[in-house]
């Protein structure tokens, strides 16, 4: 029998190639989204390309009668891939409450309503964030955990919680994603990552310098303990952190309890090899200048995935050049995104 997946914030940035990954996959799928920071078009775009089609529905995690209501028409979803979130570090610390709201009361609405419906398999978008300032790199899943900031206390809130609401109900299946930075676009160029206003992320920013919108690339701090100076992170492409997730979904079988994994792909690059590297991309040198640091980043941050390879023997394949090609194709075709 087909499994039939609901995945929240299936219209955004990660969401959106997941969609893909599970119809390529042979999985049903519905989306939830409330298309607050996605459009619609993204999953036009996703159905164009795998071919077939999706169930959609514009509704709000928070509300439980409407999340209800899909659950009962839909029947039998298997398990909730949950994407939805806001996911802003600067607008977190400005409107903290709408964060909280969102996030977390909006996960817990989400949880009430599965139990409700005797779905309880759940794979949840953490982040690397968790691991506030880490003591050494690569970062291990069983490293201590911190938030800095209200978008990263949402998370580690989340993990918590998920891990309250199964050591409740052994019934349960958790599965916690910690992401790195995902960067990247679907090959085709057609599916990619629309930030609403002046990008905050790095390769958002360099894009939109690319294609004229940004005069040039602000580099945060140039006085690091790293290679060049400049802060190093583990890029991942968007399209190898979507395969995790239908790699995870194998972790959501009876008596798997609660399941924490890395998804990065082991490498740490700078701002500075990412402006070569999207450099080459392009195919002209884009400007920067070297600015102060940003407040509250760190200087280095790369994962250690081999438990992913290990237990669902899922590994990040593409590299760091194609990323930027693949970014690069899909903003230069769509300068202006899916408006
Ligand atoms: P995104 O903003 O593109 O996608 C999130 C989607 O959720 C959007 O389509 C939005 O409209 C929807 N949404 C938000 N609140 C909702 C609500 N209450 N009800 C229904 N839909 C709602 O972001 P993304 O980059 O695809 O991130 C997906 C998840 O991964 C988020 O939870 C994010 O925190 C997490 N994450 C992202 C990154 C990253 O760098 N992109 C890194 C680590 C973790
Ligand atoms: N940077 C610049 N200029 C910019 C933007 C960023 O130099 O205009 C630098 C930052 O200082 C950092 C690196 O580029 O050294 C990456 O910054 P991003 O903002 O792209 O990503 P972060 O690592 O700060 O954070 C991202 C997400 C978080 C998530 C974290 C780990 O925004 O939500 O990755 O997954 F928690």
């Amino acid at each position: 029998m087909t499994r039939k997946i609901l995945v929240t914030g299936g219209a955004g940035y990660i969401g959106s190639h997941t969609c893909v990954e599970l119809l390529n996959s042979g999985y049903e799928v519905v989306v939830v989204d409330n298309l607050y920071n996605a459009s619609e078009k993204s999953l036009q775009i996703v159905q164009e390309i795998t071919g077939k089609n999706l169930t959609f529905y514009k509704a709000d995690i928070r509300d439980a009668s409407k999340m209800d209501e899909i659950f009962k028409k839909e029947k039998n979803i298997f398990g909730v891939i949950h994407f939805a979130g806001l996911k802003a570090v600067g607008e977190s610390c400005q409107i903290p409450l709408t964060y909280y709201d969102n996030n977390v009361a909006g996960t817990v609405t989400l949880c009430e309503v599965m139990a409700k419906n005797n779905c309880k398999n759940i794979i949840f978008s953490s982040s690397a964030t968790v691991y506030g300032d880490p003591h050494k790199v690569p970062i291990k899943e069983d490293f201590p955990l911190s938030a800095t900031n209200p978008y990263g206390r949402t998370k580690l809130m989340l993990e918590e919680i998920l891990k309250d609401v199964y050591t409740s109900d052994n019934n349960w299946n958790v599965v916690l994603l910690r992401y790195f930075n995902p960067i990247g676009a679907h090959e085709s160029g057609d599916l990619g990552e629309d930030p609403n206003g002046i990008p905050n992320n790095l390769v958002p920013y360099i894009l939109q310098v690319a294609v004229g919108k940004l005069e040039k690339v602000n580099v945060f701090g140039s006085d690091y303990d790293t290679h060049d100076g400049t802060g190093v992170r583990d890029y991942i492409h968007v399209v190898d952190l979507a395969k995790g997730h239908v790699s995870a979904l194998k972790k959501l079988e009876p008596q798997s309890g609660v399941s924490v994994y890395n998804l990065g792909t082991g490498n740490g690059y700078s701002v500075l090899d990412i402006v070569k590297n999207m450099n080459k991309a392009v195919g002209r040198e884009l400007p920067f200048v070297l600015a102060p640091r940003r407040p509250g980043d760190i200087a280095t941050c790369y994962a250690d995935s081999s438990l992913a390879f290990r237990e669902l023997g899922w590994r990040a394949e593409f590299d760091i050049e194609r990323m930027c090609v693949d970014s690069w194709r899909w903003q230069s075709k769509h300068p202006d995104g899916f408006k």
